[in-house]
């Protein structure tokens, strides 16, 4: 049997709650495979199997889902430490480097998983690369609103060397700019070339006024949870 996109997710998502305990504080994912785990979640919940979970959504679309799926919710500001996130990825590098944002949660994301002692990243084969940024792929930057022009343009000159295009993210429906659940927008960046030291890049991407928070997640991830056609594999860091 040749599985779909969606059931490879469907089965990494499953794996990662294998990890979740009764009495966890959860960080939970947005996008479409952290979806499954958040569903999941919610079924072991309703089936007794798991007990006095609290969930911190990442986004005003998983904080309905969670919701939906009868997830007791709560925030940072009350539980400044959680005990384990799942958060899907759109790109992973071998050393658990991630890029994320595609879906524009970026910023809640990351504060929500810098925040937790374990962070397990669920991803089907298809977003593993060799460096982030060379999937030819969006690398969303959040930005506040007020001259974003001259913000992206500046994000541009700041990765000229590797051939950068930075294209502000607007509604396919309707062309409007997109708007993130902070009020923000993206500047999504595309890469010809390599854009070298990553952590050098993103205190760069990070100093520049305007600036709110990039989709680079560094040393963040401590299990990597893939699925492939021939099995699922979890890597530690
Ligand atoms: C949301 O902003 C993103 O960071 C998602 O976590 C990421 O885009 C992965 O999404 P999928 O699971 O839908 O591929």
């Amino acid at each position: 049997v040749i599985l779909t996109q969606d059931e490879l997710k469907k089965i990494a998502a499953y794996k990662a709650v294998e990890f979740v305990e009764s009495g966890m504080v959860l960080g939970l994912g947005t996008g479409s495979t952290a979806c499954h785990a958040v569903a999941r979640i919610g079924e072991l919940l309703k089936q007794g199997k798991l007990k006095n979970i609290v969930g911190i959504p990442t986004s005003k679309k998983t904080h309905e889902q969670a919701i939906s799926v009868g997830i007791p919710l709560s925030d940072l500001d009350t539980y400044p430490i959680l005990d384990l996130a799942i958060d899907g990825a759109d790109e992973v590098d071998p050393y658990l480097n991630l890029v994320k944002g595609r879906g524009g949660s970026l910023l809640r994301e990351k504060m929500v998983e810098s925040a937790c002692k374990k962070f397990v990243v669920i991803v089907d084969e298809t977003k593993l690369v060799k460096h982030l940024g060379g999937s030819g792929l969006a690398m969303p930057v959040e930005i506040v609103p007020f001259c974003w022009k001259f913000t992206a343009e500046r994000l541009r000159m700041m990765f000229m060397d590797a051939g950068c295009v930075a294209k502000l993210r607007r509604f396919s429906e309707n062309g409007e700019p997109f708007v993130t659940d902070n009020g923000n927008y993206i500047i999504d960046l595309y890469f010809e070339k390599d854009i070298g030291d990553l952590k050098v890049a993103s205190d760069e991407i990070l100093r520049l006024a305007g600036v709110v928070e990039h989709g680079m997640f560094l040393d963040m991830a401590t299990t990597l949870i893939v699925a492939g056609e021939l099995g699922v594999t979890v890597k530690n860091k």
